[in-house]
């Protein structure tokens, strides 16, 4: 299971331990792959006693999930999640899970149909790798089986062959996804892959979707005598990121907005000192694209002093911070990671995104009460009489 690194040092065949693992673990329970965890008791009445028994998930994203959502989940295993998920997008959604392993898939595709039709949702799961949303690995079989490869010019039609589909047929189009959940699948991926697998997290969303993960992450760096041991990374544990990590990656893949929703306070377990626990976190996409001046402003509520989002732009508690209508929109989306903490200041007369001018969103600037209400504005006011109470007026 392992070969050699440039150094020399023993390299894990990561996909190949994790499919061993996982092979056997959808075929009888593995205790040492559960991680305690509290769903809601309602979903689950609703489930086969097999799939129920062989969770290894390490949180609940499902949670997360609205009416009618797109829901993709990444290594969905025998399907819990998604069958959790159906009960809530109902029949104007659709859920989607994916994962690489046969037995996983077979475990998870042997209620479709009938829970599919008890939810009233489509469920598909389909197979491929994480990192590789777009090559779908059921055509990809089923061209090996009419075509196998005995020469290296075979090897080569393969590799046309799977681009092509990923062109023509990606498995999961880009932009078609409202809600990526995952439970306890993205620290078995290997380091090499991991970059591509958030950036394709990114490609399938759509503009203003979510992602809730719950995983394993670590306290410190994992060394790498444990990296290497196969147990613990196809167990969901050497794999981890670590906490601060794991947020980075959706930076550096352009979401914004990540939350740490939970985090275990007790290690689910320790390793030579080295904690591994479960956090779940959200991220959204949507900061991407042009910066419009359309004369709005928002007010940061507090508690904090100043905060800073992901683009840098900082607000300050109780200050009419000028921002773009892209960044209002984003602060001020009830759906979004902002909702509520900022009170919007709209201009008293609206600029149309066809007349605004661009925006320097770069320079944390105060919009002057002047620019809401406009330069002329020069009324004069006496207290509102409808506005007064049987006890008065404020
Ligand atoms: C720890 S189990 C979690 C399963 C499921 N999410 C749950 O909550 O029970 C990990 C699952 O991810 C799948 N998996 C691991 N690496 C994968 C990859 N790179 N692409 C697709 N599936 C993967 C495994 O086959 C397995 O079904």
């Amino acid at each position: 299971m392992s070969g050699t690194n440039g150094d020399g040092t023993a390299a894990l065949q990561v996909e190949e331990v994790v499919r061993e693992r996982y092979s056997k673990g959808a075929q009888v329970r593995e205790a040492a792959l559960c991680c305690p965890v509290e769903y809601d008791p309602e979903f689950l009445k609703r489930l086969p006693e097999e799939i129920l028994e062989r969770d290894y998930g390490c949180g609940d994203p499902s949670q997360f999930v609205r009416e009618g959502d797109v829901v993709l989940d990444l290594g969905s295993g025998g399907g819990k999640i998604c069958y959790i998920a159906a009960q809530i997008t109902g029949p104007e959604g659709k859920v989607i899970g994916i994962d690489m392993n046969d037995e996983m898939l077979a475990l998870a595709r042997k209620y479709r149909e009938e829970l599919s039709a008890r939810f009233g949702t489509p469920v598909d799961f389909r197979k491929g790798k994480i990192q590789d949303l777009a090559l779908d690995l059921d055509l990809v079989a089923e061209y090996l089986s009419k075509n196998p490869i005995d020469s290296l010019d075979d090897l080569a039609r393969l590799e046309e062959f799977s681009e092509a589909l990923k062109r023509t047929n990606p498995m999961v189009p880009d932009q078609s996804v409202d809600l990526i959940v995952s439970n306890c699948v993205l620290n078995l991926v290997r380091e090499a892959d991991r970059k591509q697998m958030f950036s394709e997290l990114f490609r399938v969303l759509k503009r203003g979707g979510r992602v809730a993960v719950s995983d394993i992450v670590s306290d410190e760096e994992v060394p790498s005598h444990l990296k290497n041991d196969p147990k613990l990374w196809s167990g969901c544990v050497s794999g981890a990121f670590t906490e601060e990590g794991f947020l980075r990656a959706f930076e550096e893949a352009g979401f914004y907005g990540m939350e740490i929703v939970k985090r275990d306070e007790r290690p689910w377990q320790v390793v030579e000192g080295v904690e591994f626990r479960s956090m779940t976190i959200l991220a959204f996409k949507g900061k991407e694209g042009r910066c419009l001046e359309r004369n709005q402003a928002v007010i940061y509520n507090g508690p904090w002093k100043t905060v800073t989002d992901d683009d840098g732009h900082t607000l300050y508690r109780g200050s009419r911070m000028a921002v773009c209508g892209k960044t209002f929109r984003i602060y001020t989306d009830a759906g979004g990671p902002y909702g509520g903490e900022v009170t919007p200041v709209e201009p008293y007369d609206a600029v149309s995104p066809e007349d605004a001018k661009e925006f320097n969103c770069r320079v944390n600037a105060i919009r002057d009460p002047r620019e809401t209400k406009g330069i002329d504005y020069d009324r004069t006011q006496k207290p509102d009489p409808d506005l007064c109470g049987p006890e008065g007026c404020c």
